[in-house]
């Protein structure tokens, strides 16, 4: 809902964005009025391949600390700025680079596949990146039979079912996607017994396993579109229903769990936009060492597509 205090920041932030060549990029869990200000709206793939050919000098990251981070690998002669510099992804911060280290010394000959949400230090030891929207593709470009997988068990396990390579697992896990339960799924199926079930890679295998699919937000946004879906039942953080409501108008969302929020993703607000571009700072930067293997890693990705 947008209101006359919204109106106004979103003049003043695209007057600034403009003065300073700025372009605004916003994952689809962002809240409803900085999607509204946002260039371009996606999923962590979507992103960073945007991120990877804007000629704007300014990049304003609404989204978590590793998304802006993996724009700042791709481009070191940009300004990228998180406009909170805490909107952090837990799940990135359940392995550290001298931990992947460790794991590598115990399975040398590995290839190693992290998902992008991790550190820049942790993508730099990494062989390739994925996203919930390729990690599929990503395995099976792999000629390898001894495959890492980090930080998620649960996307590890959902591309390791799907392509029956047998991958080594961290326990790592998004704090937001554990909170959809089995009996969430069961109880929205019987309300809306006409509607399909969507949910993310990162739900329990137990949630999975109920769906009718399993995609990343911009699939998931891409299959609402489509004419024979009417109800739809959304087993993922609960920002991605302002975009499918606003894109489909006549349809019907139904959210699988209430408490699918991710608390860091909500930190961003236009007031931060707004000073972020102002300051121009908080800035996200990556030491070179680093940011030169990360983008290794990343770009091996781009490249399967
Ligand atoms: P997507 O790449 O599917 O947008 O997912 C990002 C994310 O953080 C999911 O929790
Ligand atoms: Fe990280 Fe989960 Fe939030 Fe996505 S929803 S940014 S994986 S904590």
């Amino acid at each position: 809902m947008t209101n006359h205090r919204d109106n106004s920041l979103k003049e003043q932030i695209l007057k600034l964005k403009k003065e300073r060549n700025a372009v605004i990029l916003s994952h689809n869990y962002q809240r409803g009025e900085v999607q509204d200000i946002a260039d371009f709206v996606g999923d962590s793939l979507e992103l960073s391949q945007k991120a990877a050919r804007t000629e704007a000098d300014v990049i304003v990251f609404c989204g978590v600390h590793f998304m802006a981070e993996t724009a700042a690998i791709l481009n070191p002669h940009r300004t990228v700025l998180l406009p909170d510099a805490h909107a952090g992804c837990p799940m990135a911060n359940m392995i550290t680079a001298a931990q992947l280290r460790q794991k590598k010394r115990e399975l040398p000959g590995a290839t190693v596949v992290t998902y992008i949400n991790s550190t820049a230090a942790v993508k730099a030891e990494s062989d390739y990146c994925c996203t919930s929207a390729n990690g599929v593709k990503v395995v099976n470009s792999i000629d390898n039979k001894e495959i890492i997988f980090v930080p998620d068990q649960y996307l590890g396990d959902f591309i390791s079912r799907r392509t029956g390579r047998k991958m080594t697992l961290w326990p790592g896990y998004c704090p937001t996607h554990m909170k959809i339960l089995p009996e969430d799924i069961r109880r929205k199926k019987a309300e809306y017994p006409q509607a399909k079930a969507v949910v993310h890679p990162e739900c329990r295998p137990e949630v999975i396993a109920l769906a009718d699919e399993v995609l990343s937000t911009g699939g998931i946004i891409r299959y609402a579109r489509r004419p024979e879906v009417s109800e739809l039942i959304v087993g993922t953080e609960l920002g991605i229903i302002h975009r499918l409501k606003r894109e489909n108008p006549d349809k019907l969302f139904i959210p699988v769990s209430e408490q699918a929020v991710c608390p860091n993703m909500k930190l961003i607000t236009l007031e931060k936009v707004l000073w972020s571009l102002e300051e121009m700072a908080p800035a996200v930067s990556i030491p070179d060492d680093i940011r030169l293997k990360a983008k290794a890693a990343v770009e091996r990705m781009l490249a399967v597509g």
